[in-house]
This record gives C-alpha cells, structure tokens and sequence, in this order.
C-alpha cells in the first residue's frame, strides 16, 4: 500500500544551528512511528515542517500524495498537529471548545455534531466536558486535545510528546488511544517522545535523531537485537554515544 508519509532528505537550518540535517523516513498506514532523541536533536523542528508550519531549507516530505512545500494547503487536509505545549481557551466549557474545533473542518452541523461525539467517545470525559477548560487538570486537557486532534479523522496525526507532564494512568490512556485509532481506523501516527517505555510499547517503529541526524530507523525489537540491548533506552544509548558522525 502507499505510503502516507514519506520524508525526504528534509533540513532545516536556523540562523545559527542546522537543526535538521537530511532526515528521511517513511509511514506507512496503520502504522504508529515515534522519533526519540536527546533535547535539542531537531525532533520539534522536523515535526513542524511535515505538519506545514515551518518551510523546510531543502527536501520535501509527501502527505498522503501532496508536498509539503508545493502543496502546503493539500497536506494540511489530510493532518493534524497536537503541538508539544498546547494551551487551550481557558473560558471555554470543554464541550464548546470541541464544538468550535469541529466548525472549523465543516459547516454541516450533522458533520460537526458527528466529529464532537466522536472527540466524547474518545475523551471519556462526560459530564466535565460542562466545565471550562481553565478548571482541567493537565491530563484532562490532553484528552481534550487529542480527542480533537483526531475527531476528524485524518489520514496522519502529528503529535509532539503526547503524554509529557501526565501520569502514569492518564499516559497510559492516551498511548490506549492511540493504538486503538491506528489498529482500528487505520489512523497513521507520527509521535514524538521521551518515554522509552512509551515508545516500546506505543510504536510499530522509531527513528533515532541526534544533533539533526536521523541515526537509525527499525522495529524495536529488531534494534534490541542488531546493538543487542536488553531495551530501549540502552539502544538509545548505544546509538547516540557511539556514533562518529555525532
Ligand atoms: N525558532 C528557532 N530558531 C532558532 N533555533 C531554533 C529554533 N527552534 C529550535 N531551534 C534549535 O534547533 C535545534 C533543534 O530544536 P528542536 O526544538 O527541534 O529539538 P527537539 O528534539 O524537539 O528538542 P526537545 O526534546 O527539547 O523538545 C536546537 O538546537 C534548537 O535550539
Ligand atoms: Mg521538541
């Protein structure tokens, strides 16, 4: 099947720092992959470059057939962006922020009931939806985000750290979510992380970036066994201490 994303030789240089150097990876549907990487290593960068934010400096990256620099506009249909320290409209009930989100897609009413009881059914948030946001607690207002993110259903869902600052339950539901969504929808994630442990478990696939390279890309269980680690994270290190070009 095609590919819904494939990333191509994407950099970024800021005034200063090239950020990103050359990164290419690929999605395929379905599929939930995750870029970890010390701070600073461009994962940022890269994510707000495929999600049409940022004009990369050279390479391209295609959104389920568009290009994210001669069809910004395209791509942005087919994503969605869960920014890494999303705020949210403080006075707003939960309920009417969802229902404002939705009337940005569409202006069907049917369609934009249809996309908010889908953001309820995955939320789980029920009667607090009734509450503004600026009463939530942080886990809360990730649910909501991420209920919204995906309520409209997009080909490729774009979050930066989707479960930083949460605990371990509320963490766990979000990652729940997020496989249910690619397992069942066939929804396509493109996620970014601290968590090893997240990632082990969420992931079908990570890349490893360092200083804006792209180290590897693999199955986790196939990079445990090529730097022959017990887990993750002593791949992680494995890679990023042992790399020359670092
Ligand atoms: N707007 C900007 N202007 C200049 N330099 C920037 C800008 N944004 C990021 N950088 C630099 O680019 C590099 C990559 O940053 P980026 O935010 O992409 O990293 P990251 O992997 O997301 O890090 P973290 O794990 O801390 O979120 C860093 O050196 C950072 O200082
Ligand atoms: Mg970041």
């Amino acid at each position: 099947m095609d590919k819904v994303l494939e990333v191509k030789e994407l950099s970024k240089q800021y005034t200063k720092v090239l950020a990103v150097d050359k990164v290419s990876f690929d999605i395929a549907p379905g599929e939930i992959f995750a870029l970890i990487g010390p701070n600073g290593a461009g994962k940022t960068t890269t994510i707000r470059m495929i999600s049409t934010l940022l004009t990369p400096t050279s390479g391209d990256a295609i959104v389920a057939g568009n290009s994210i620099v001669k069809a910004p506009k395209k791509v942005r249909e087919s994503i969605t962006y869960l920014p890494d320290e999303a705020g949210a409209y403080k006075n707003m009930k939960g309920i009417e922020y969802l229902r404002f989100m939705a009337g940005l897609f569409t202006n069907d009413p049917k369609k934009v009931n249809e996309y908010v009881e889908r953001a309820k059914s995955i939320n789980k948030l029920g009667e607090r939806l009734n509450d503004k946001l600026g009463s939530y607690s942080r886990g809360m207002i990730r649910k909501v985000l991420l209920s919204r993110a995906v309520m409209t259903q997009p080909k490729l869902a774009i979050l930066d750290e989707p479960t930083s600052g949460l605990d371990v339950l509320n963490a766990i539901e979000i990652r729940k979510t997020i496989k249910q969504l690619a397992a069942e929808e066939g929804m396509s994630f493109l996620l970014s992380s601290h968590n090893m442990l997240e990632i082990e478990f969420v992931s079908d696939r990570v890349g490893i970036i360092a200083k804006g390279h792209l180290l590897v890309t693999g199955r986790t269980d196939e990079l445990k066994a090529r730097y022959n680690a017990a887990n993750l994270e002593e791949v992680f290190e494995r890679v990023v201490n042992g790399n020359e070009i670092l």
